[in-house]
């Protein structure tokens, strides 16, 4: 009784966290980034937003990449020993993906941004369009996580 417990409340978390960070780069990417360049007649004032946006947001997003990777550890941790040879797989991987998803991030927090606030008019564009590329990615590594986990679940039925 008390392991469902513990499995519930991992799932819980695991699904709760997956579903912010997804949520988040989904509409930052989809909707935001689109209005507000609609929105500021002037490209710089576009850029000092995106910047003031983005200001303080890698703790919010490491975090949630944090407690949705441990909580997946952790579950898969205790669901190991009953499992078959295709879950193992794809839980295998969903931590590919989430490792790959924490490298990705690292790269557009600490480098790629840092260019971007200092570019001059000229490299907006470019900026602006490798930032949409990289945040493409980041939705559809988010997006095969919850594929792959809603397949997992699938196989205990
Ligand atoms: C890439 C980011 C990830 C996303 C978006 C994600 C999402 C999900 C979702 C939506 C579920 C199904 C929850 C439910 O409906 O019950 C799930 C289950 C699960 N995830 Fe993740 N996950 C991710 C990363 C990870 C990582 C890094 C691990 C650990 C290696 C992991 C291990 C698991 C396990 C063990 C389950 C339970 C499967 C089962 O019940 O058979 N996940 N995940």
């Amino acid at each position: 009784m008390s392991q469902r417990l513990l499995e519930l409340a991992l799932v819980w978390v695991h699904g709760l966290s997956a579903a912010a960070w997804f949520g988040a780069i989904f509409y930052r990417t989809l909707v935001v980034d689109g209005k507000a360049l609609g929105f500021f007649p002037r490209r710089a004032d576009y850029e000092h937003f995106s910047t003031h946006l983005a200001h303080n947001m890698r703790y919010f997003v490491s975090a949630g990449l944090l407690v949705c990777g441990l909580s997946g550890f952790a579950l898969a941790g205790l669901k190991w020993e009953a499992a078959g040879d295709t879950w193992l797989a794809l839980v295998i991987a969903k931590g590919t993906l989430w490792l790959g998803a924490c490298g990705l991030f690292a790269y557009v927090s600490w480098v790629h941004w840092k260019w971007r606030a200092c570019a001059s008019p000229e490299e907006f564009e470019g900026y602006r369009r490798e930032g949409q590329r990289l945040a493409g990615a980041m939705v559809l590594l988010s997006g095969t996580g919850f594929a792959l986990g809603q397949a997992c679940r699938v196989l205990a039925w």
